[in-house]
């Protein structure tokens, strides 16, 4: 048994990043039997998922649609804000309800929630009928221990970050788009955030194993890779190998693949060499998303961001100024602890200025371990959530307004797959990474499209294809 311990995660002066080639010998032993996965949190969870299914399908499991169908069920989890938790631990009363009626049902918990100390308590002491719990560092043990696998509550989270792990196998949700880490952890400590405690410390991966998984993806017929970390600007501070993100977006956009995005982008360290590079390349598409958090500098100072609001603003001018057409969106909180209400207005002011095509907006919410946990929270609750309602409105009226400014002209879209919301259609992006329902045959899925835009809301457009098939 291995358990999390938030000291040693926040240690930075670990010994230097190991580099390890993962080599796994997976037997099919449980074929014939079926897993569900259920994914919480951001892509880099949505893409440690596919690891898992990779693992899962390697021991010869299959996935099934529901629930009760499953021999073995993980729930990959996310410690971002309570509510993700709460998410959680509701899904993992229906998952114990299951293992009443099929004692045999594995169990296993993955993600970042397994990362804090007090959670890992709580299920030893309130959840033992939890069999498998892993954490974010050691994805790849999850096929030994499901093999080797007693019937007893087994705990392996690691707290050290310093691996990079190569050569990972995933079983992929798409056929046309992916995913490809190119750096874990994150070091900025946001005072609010437990990234850096669930994720460690920032870690590259080498170029030449990046551009190895880019090509390979190419071959395989891939239109779109999304390169991704939680601070992509930061890429290759770590490795002192005199490469950037510049540098490697340079030569991932060489590669000729069509479509390249990148999440999550700081607005502190965005280089001029980095719009060069964006601006140059019409295959790294124009769509940059900048979480601002507040508009106000002394919340803005309080949540360690190292940006003000004229910094942010000159950054985002500039980037409207280089990249043609670009979208961008981003993130923002209300309620940080004693967020006043003309911090609040700084906020919408900046919105304001700013039009953003989209935007996720949060309350704060307060994370053991973190900065901002320890700091007395004199706003009540309604009035963040006041807050919260007032930002939105602001933001869905500018999201609209963007995607109508695409009402009847004819835009390029990577159709991805069938449209969630009605089976007769497809959806796939626009190169700013709006989402659009096409009325179009399903043959279509991994092609990129010429779609006029015939209707636009909120949150989606819908569209018409507009060339000869
Ligand atoms: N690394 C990325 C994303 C981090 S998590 C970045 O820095 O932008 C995604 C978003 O969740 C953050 O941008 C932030 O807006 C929000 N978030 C993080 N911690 C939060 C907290 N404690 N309460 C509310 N929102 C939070
Ligand atoms: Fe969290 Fe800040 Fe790191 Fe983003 S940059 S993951 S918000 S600590
Ligand atoms: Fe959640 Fe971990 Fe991502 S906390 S947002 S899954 S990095």
């Amino acid at each position: 048994m291995n358990l999390p311990d938030l000291k040693v995660a926040r240690n930075r002066q670990a010994t230097p990043t190991e580099y390890v080639n993962l080599e796994l010998d997976i037997k099919p032993a449980f074929k014939g039997q079926k897993y569900f996965l259920r994914t919480y949190g951001c892509q880099m969870n949505v893409h440690d998922s596919e690891e898992i299914k990779y693992y899962l399908e390697a021991l010869g499991f299959e996935a099934c649609e529901k629930l009760e169908e499953a021999d073995i069920v993980v729930l990959n989890t996310c410690a971002i804000r309570e509510n993700a938790k709460d998410k959680v631990y509701g899904y993992l009363g229906r998952c114990k309800h299951l293992k009443k009626i099929k004692p045999n049902l594995i169990i296993c918990l993955a993600g970042c929630l397994m990362q804090e100390p007090h959670e890992i308590d709580e299920l030893k002491s309130k959840h033992d009928y939890v069999d498998i719990i892993i954490g974010t560092h050691n994805i790849y043990e999850l096929p030994k221990l499901i093999a080797v696998h007693t019937g007893k509550q087994n705990i392996e989270v690691f707290s050290n970050s310093d691996k990079v792990f190569e050569n990972i196998k995933y079983s992929r949700d798409s056929k046309v788009s992916a995913w490809i880490n190119i750096a874990y952890g994150c070091d900025k400590f946001c005072t609010y955030c437990i990234v850096p405690y669930t994720r460690g410390r920032e870690r590259s991966r080498k170029m030449e194993n990046i551009l190895e998984e880019v090509n390979y993806l190419k071959e395989k017929g891939y239109q779109e890779i999304t390169l991704l970390g939680q601070n992509v600007n930061a890429y290759g501070t770590d490795l002192k190998l005199g490469y950037d993100f510049a540098t490697l977006l340079e030569n991932v956009a060489k590669t000729n693949i069509p479509r390249i995005r990148f999440v999550t982008s700081h607005p502190w360290n965005f280089t001029e060499a980095m719009l060069d590079v964006i601006s140059k390349y019409p295959n790294i598409m124009p769509y940059i998303h900048l979480p601002l958090q507040s508009g106000s500098n002394a919340i803005l100072k309080k949540m360690n961001r190292r940006y003000t609001r004229e910094e942010y603003l000159e950054l985002f001018r500039k980037i409207k100024q280089k990249i043609k057409n670009v979208a961008i969106t981003t993130d923002i909180i209300v309620g940080f602890p004693n967020e006043t209400e003309e911090d609040f207005l700084a906020t919408l002011d900046m919105v304001e200025t700013c039009q953003f095509d989209g935007a996720f907006t949060f309350i704060y919410s307060k994370r053991e371990g973190t900065v901002a946990a320890t700091l007395e929270d004199k706003v009540p609750k309604e009035i963040k959530e006041e807050r919260l309602k007032r930002l939105n409105k602001v933001v869905n009226k500018y999201s609209l307004a963007s995607n109508k400014r695409l009402l009847n002209q004819v835009v390029p879209v990577l159709i991805t797959k069938v449209s969630e919301k009605d089976e007769t259609k497809v959806c796939g992006y626009t190169d700013t990474f709006k989402l659009v329902n096409v009325d179009a045959p399903k043959d279509l899925i991994g092609k990129i499209v010429d779609v006029k835009i015939t209707d636009a809301k909120s949150f989606s457009l819908d569209g018409v294809l507009n060339q000869k098939i």
